[in-house]
């Protein structure tokens, strides 16, 4: 297993592009399964996530060509055998998205077996409110051996399966669900009559995913707010997608820029998708200066220059779903918060254990007390080197901060967590002017 080294101190400077966003690629490629014909996505990261998402749709009839595009990949995903139902265990077990296949397949090939994706290190990950879901359009849903087995009704007078609309509140515990939403609105796109979805997710992912489906022929209104309304239609066709910019690895370096001797320019900037990330940097004193010119034709996105304040301003955090302050920001917040010249106050909503940073960032000096669903940051002048352990992907990349920011030397095990969501991070950091190295296991 990898390890990071990180020799902590040095000034950040100079450029960075931000890539296409995981989180929006994942049920992107999973709405391949909704039609026969090409579907071309571009600016696709090159991330384990994405290559294990590809493994299960191949897996499941698709075939996949990669083409590297320098900076923006482009991947053309192609259904060719519709006979495969079942997405494995062994690949979603690897990576919880992989639910994000059940509404597609269920949708287009009337039924679907997909294993329950187990917890992970941020808590326990239900999928109770997909299930509501895609009950409420009339999907026969038993759970055996580990595995959700799903099946569309039988249209009445026909042969053929096909889902039927309906409105449905997806709403839980701790607000909308993402994938959730992903998922039902896929099946509801393809299904008999109109769908109304209340307390939808609004994240940015799920304005791009409904957006592709419109291009593709499907009829969803409400793209980004709580109420999406969808006609279902009888075929989707094929289609050529930019995914929009990653605003959690956009989010992951501005707070870099925030935090360190830094003077960072990033590209391909999605501004709009980062409001509360702003509204709480500008808390803590940190300028931002946007350029949205976008003089070059490069990117419909912003380009952004962060400098460090002379102190960080300590703040409060409470994540939210969008657009509200995003839980997948939180671990680098922390680390952030840690160098305030006073006390923070982080709590944390969605998932509530999603704490594993802290004893972390505590064996590097940090002075951190939880309570509950928050924990008290207490600001210190500097962190420490250490080694210390990863545990999931935006934890670690909250340590590779601290670790950027320490004095002296930190090693980081098992960065296999952050390959999942950051592409070559270290490489990205080296060109900002960090010393940084990772060390394969073979040492
Ligand atoms: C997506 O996960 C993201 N993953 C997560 O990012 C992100 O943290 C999360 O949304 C919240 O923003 C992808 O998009 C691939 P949820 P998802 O369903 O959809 C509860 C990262 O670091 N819930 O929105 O699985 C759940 O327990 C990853 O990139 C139910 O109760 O999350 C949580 O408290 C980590 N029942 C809340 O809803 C359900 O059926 C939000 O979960 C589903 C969810």
């Amino acid at each position: 297993m990898d390890t990071f080294v990180i020799n902590g101190g040095n000034p950040l400077r100079g450029t960075l592009r931000i890539n296409g966003s995981k989180n929006a690629c994942l049920p992107l490629m999973a709405a391949c399964l909704l039609t026969d014909e090409p579907v071309t996505l571009v600016d696709v990261p090159n991330l384990s996530d994405i290559r294990n998402m590809m493994r299960l749709l191949a897996a499941l009839g698709v075939d996949l060509e990669l083409v590297e595009h320098g900076e923006q990949n482009t991947v053309t995903l192609t259904v060719t055998d519709t006979a495969e139902h079942t997405a494995h265990y062994d690949i979603v077990k690897t990576m919880r998205a992989g639910i994000c296949v059940l509404g597609p397949m269920l949708a287009k090939r009337g039924e679907a077996r997909v294993s329950m994706p187990g917890g992970c290190a941020i808590g326990d990950r239900p999928v109770d409110l997909h299930l509501r879901g895609l009950e409420a359009l009339g999907a026969e849903i038993e759970l055996d051996a580990g595995d959700i087995i799903t099946k569309a009704p039988i249209t009445a007078g026909s042969q053929t399966r096909r889902l039927v609309g309906n409105t449905i509140f997806l709403g839980g515990p701790n607000g909308s669900t993402v994938l959730g939403t992903a998922n039902v609105m896929c099946a509801a796109a393809l299904a008999e009559g109109e769908t109304v979805i209340e307390c939808a997710a609004c994240e940015p992912e799920i304005a791009d995913l409904a957006n592709m489906l419109n291009k593709m022929g499907a009829k969803i209104e409400g793209a980004g707010s709580p109420r999406l309304t969808i006609q279902g239609v009888e075929k989707l066709h094929g289609v050529t997608h930019q995914v929009i910019p990653d605003r959690i690895e956009a989010g992951t370096y501005a707070i870099a820029g925030a935090m360190l001797d830094s003077d960072i320019t990033l590209t391909n900037y999605p501004t709009d998708f980062l409001m509360a990330l702003h509204d709480r940097l500008d808390r803590t004193g940190v300028s931002m200066n946007i350029d949205s010119t976008n003089n070059d034709g490069s990117s419909e996105y912003d380009t952004v220059r962060i400098q460090r304040p002379e102190q960080l301003t300590p703040t409060q955090i409470v994540t939210q779903p969008h657009p509200g302050f995003p839980t997948d920001l939180q671990a680098q917040m922390m680390a952030m918060l840690c160098l305030a010249n006073g006390n923070s106050l982080i709590t944390e909503k969605i998932y509530q254990d999603r704490f594993l940073h802290v004893a972390e960032l505590a064996r590097m000096g940090a002075q951190l007390k939880r309570s509950g669903p928050s924990v008290m940051v207490a600001g210190i002048p500097e962190f420490i080197g250490a080694p210390v352990m990863a545990s999931d992907l935006r934890a670690s990349a909250g340590l590779v901060l601290a670790g950027l920011a320490a004095k002296g030397t930190t090693t980081i095990n098992r960065v296999y967590h952050l390959d999942r969501g950051y592409e070559k991070m270290e490489l990205a950091l080296q060109k900002l002017g960090a010393d940084i190295q990772r060390i394969d296991d073979r040492g």
